[in-house]
């Protein structure tokens, strides 16, 4: 799969809280940017030849410019620690058309919008919408501390301020985020949207599946999605169809890295199963989902995975290479 990308020159980069950055892109000649609707991302072109998924945060009325919010995850694989150090005003930058892999189901009777940290981004956008299209929804924003949080000022000057519950790990427990306590209070057929770290996602989802709420009300992107490489991975073997040539996937690398060291080259973006862009059919053997972008019901059908992450509970794989 390839995706159009554009050249945009970075307008703006500002502190926006503690570690995290905010960035504004504009087109090179100043003409409004393709339209995008509340939850999108672009594929963003760093220095050094990564390329990282970042929710657009701006409000999606304003095409002529778009915006992004990036935290410094000091434990990252350096896409972070390149936008902060390397990405400055005046750059130009290649990203991504739009995607939206985390639309609003504009259906629904309420929303409830889940952000922690830097997953506010995509929420902000959402908030914007909802607002400007009079869905009903509650906002609630978690964070570590105050100085963590971004965009509080945005959020205290917008039409939607009331609406939205700020809670912090640290002060009273009063203000405490309650997980159960939230989803049990909302009014029925509400659609539930969150974005965070993966404890937090996982913390909400799973509170969200012990109480009953079907999977289609249930919203959700996973960003920097932390791979698992568990000490029981062992070898196996992948097939290309096309050739029959056969390769050694050893527990230390990806199917990704084992075909390219042989020369053949499938299109990744971001390496870390959250994307969709390396996904390849599987035509025989079980695979071994570690992604965050099949559906339960593609993973059951086991016919195709991301091989960025993922790996194979049979001895082999015959792939559609
Ligand atoms: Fe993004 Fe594999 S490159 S899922």
């Amino acid at each position: 799969m390839t995706t159009a990308t554009l050249t945009v020159i970075v307008s703006r980069k500002w502190q926006e809280a503690q570690d995290i950055c905010g960035f504004e892109f504009i087109s090179e000649d100043g003409s409004p940017l393709l339209p995008f609707s509340a939850g999108s991302h672009v594929d963003v072109h760093l220095p050094g030849g990564l390329i990282r998924q970042y929710s657009l945060c701006n409000n999606p009325d304003k095409t002529n410019h778009y915006q992004i919010a990036v935290l410094r995850d000091a434990n990252g694989r350096g896409g972070s620690a390149a936008i902060h150090d390397l990405v400055k005003e005046g750059d130009r930058i290649k990203i991504s058309e739009p995607k939206n892999h985390f639309p609003l189901a504009h259906n629904a009777p309420h929303h409830l919008l889940l952000a922690g940290g830097i997953g506010i981004t995509p929420i902000l956008c959402m908030a914007e919408r909802l607002t400007a299209i009079g869905d009903e929804f509650e906002m609630h924003y978690c964070s570590r501390t105050p100085e963590r949080m971004a965009f509080t000022s945005r959020i205290q000057a917008s039409p939607f301020n009331d609406k939205v519950a700020f809670h912090f790990d640290t002060g009273d427990q009063a203000q405490k985020f309650d997980i159960e306590a939230t989803l049990a209070n909302t009014q029925a057929g509400t659609h539930l949207y969150v974005c965070g770290p993966r404890g937090f996602m996982d913390a909400v989802l799973d509170a969200a599946r012990r109480q009953k709420w079907e999977e289609a009300r249930l919203h959700y992107e996973f960003f920097g999605a932390v791979i698992e490489r568990p000490a029981s991975d062992t070898t196996f073997k992948v097939r290309l169809a096309s050739s029959g040539v056969t390769l050694d996937v050893p527990p230390e690398c990806t199917v990704i890295e084992v075909l390219a060291a042989s020369g053949i080259e499938v299109p990744t973006s971001c390496e870390q199963g959250v994307c969709g862009t390396c996904l390849t059919r599987v035509i025989d053997g079980e695979p071994d989902h570690r992604d965050s972008y099949l559906t339960d019901d593609e993973r059951a059908t086991g016919d195709q995975f991301l091989p960025c992450c993922s790996r194979a509970k049979t001895p082999y794989l015959v792939l559609d290479l």
